[in-house]
């Protein structure tokens, strides 16, 4: 019988759990074990009851509940080769040659390293003792197939990313408490979403929320952004709106590279268009919580696919991410999902913004 493991890792993010239990219960339908992996890559490096077998039952209720049931960490042996030597003891302990991590780019590239490594680790297991040649002859390949838990829909490659839709649910709810208080007492409101170096949320919330302003990372604003921002607000004031709304993304900044921060927006709007502001950090609000109806249909559909491209790989198969494009789930090459990634910080980085809006494959952010 085959052995899959599961694991989620870095950030939590809601739907995560679906995914879990869309790759057990499709493995065990499959006629295959299915072993969840606790604390992320930190149970494979420890094994033990890190490692345990997970029956039908055992992810009942996990559709709808947020965070990651099987926990997550960030695992810092793992990154170093004797972390990954012990890792591949406890899988070859256990019976497991394949992998299903659902994670962000950082954590899937960690799978694929751990991937091309693998032979070796296996030889080094032998040639030091710590494994028979008999023990190990049945699993001379690992098998790893990516998913994308992250609220920050930062992954280039897939339209959306496990927890992005939640996460962008739960920001519009809150801007809606925020606007009754804001047109009450016809005060602005900086609020700050998360996002890391990606703009997706602030931008969307922005569009779905009707913000007067929005300040993502990937196209930052002209460099009069204060008058551009102001003009917009007092516009919108004339046409007799009675709260402004102003949504800054946490990695927002100018196009020189600094930082724009929710005070310095505050102070802008405070003292060019004499508005009462307030400053609301949305933080962790933001990731917890339920999972959205789509997020739950993405979980459980990807976490179908995942498995299926475990059973279908060859030793040649490149590990694959399992993506939803144009509405089909989809597998792509993950090396290149995550280099495509990176290299949009790259342009970022760079100031080359026009190549870095390209990259998020996200035509609306134009
Ligand atoms: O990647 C998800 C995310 O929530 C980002 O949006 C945010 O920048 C970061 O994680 C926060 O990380 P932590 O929970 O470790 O503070």
């Amino acid at each position: 019988k085959r052995r899959i493991g599961v694991l989620t890792s870095g950030g939590d993010a809601p739907g995560m759990n679906g995914a879990v239990r869309a790759v057990v219960r499709m493995a065990l339908a499959q006629g295959c074990e299915a072993y969840a992996v606790y604390e992320g890559y930190e149970g494979l490096v420890q094994g033990g009851d890190m490692i345990r077998e997970m029956g039908w039952e055992d992810v009942r209720g996990f559709l709808s509940e947020g965070g990651t049931l099987i926990g997550s960490a960030r695992c810092a042996a793992f990154r170093a080769r004797p972390g990954r030597l012990q890792a591949a003891n406890n899988m070859v302990l256990r019976g497991i040659d394949a992998l299903v991590i659902i994670g962000g780019d950082g954590s899937l590239t960690g799978a694929d390293i751990f991937r091309r490594e693998w032979p070796g680790l296996i030889q080094e297991l032998v040639e030091t003792g710590v494994r028979k040649e008999e023990e190990v002859a049945p699993f001379q390949h690992l098998n790893i197939v990516g998913m994308v838990g992250s609220i920050d829909n930062d992954m280039s490659s897939t339209d959306a990313t496990i927890g992005c839709y939640s996460s962008l649910h739960r920001i519009c709810e809150m801007v809606d408490y925020i606007d009754a208080t804001a047109q009450s007492h016809q005060r602005a409101f900086v609020v700050e979403v998360m996002g890391r170096h990606c703009g997706w949320l602030a931008l969307m919330a922005g569009v779905s929320c009707g913000a007067d302003f929005i300040f993502i990372p990937e196209s930052p604003p002209p460099e009069d952004w204060e008058h551009l921002m102001c003009g917009r607000v007092e516009n919108n004031r004339k046409r007799g709106k009675r709260k402004t709304i102003v949504i800054v993304a946490e990695g927002s900044q100018d196009r020189n590279l600094n930082k724009i921060t929710t005070a310095m927006v505050k102070d802008v709007l405070t003292n060019r268009s004499h508005l009462d502001t307030r400053i609301t950090t949305l933080g962790h609000v933001q990731r917890g919580g339920q999972a959205c109806a789509y997020d739950r249909m993405l979980s459980t559909l990807q976490g179908a696919e995942a498995v299926k491209a475990v059973l279908e790989a060859t030793p040649e198969t490149p590990s694959p991410v399992i993506c939803i494009i144009e509405n089909k789930i989809v597998r792509r090459n993950l090396v290149d999902a995550v280099e495509a990634t990176q290299r949009v910080s790259k342009h970022i980085a760079e100031k080359n913004f026009e190549e870095a809006m390209k990259g998020r494959d996200a035509e609306f952010l134009e």
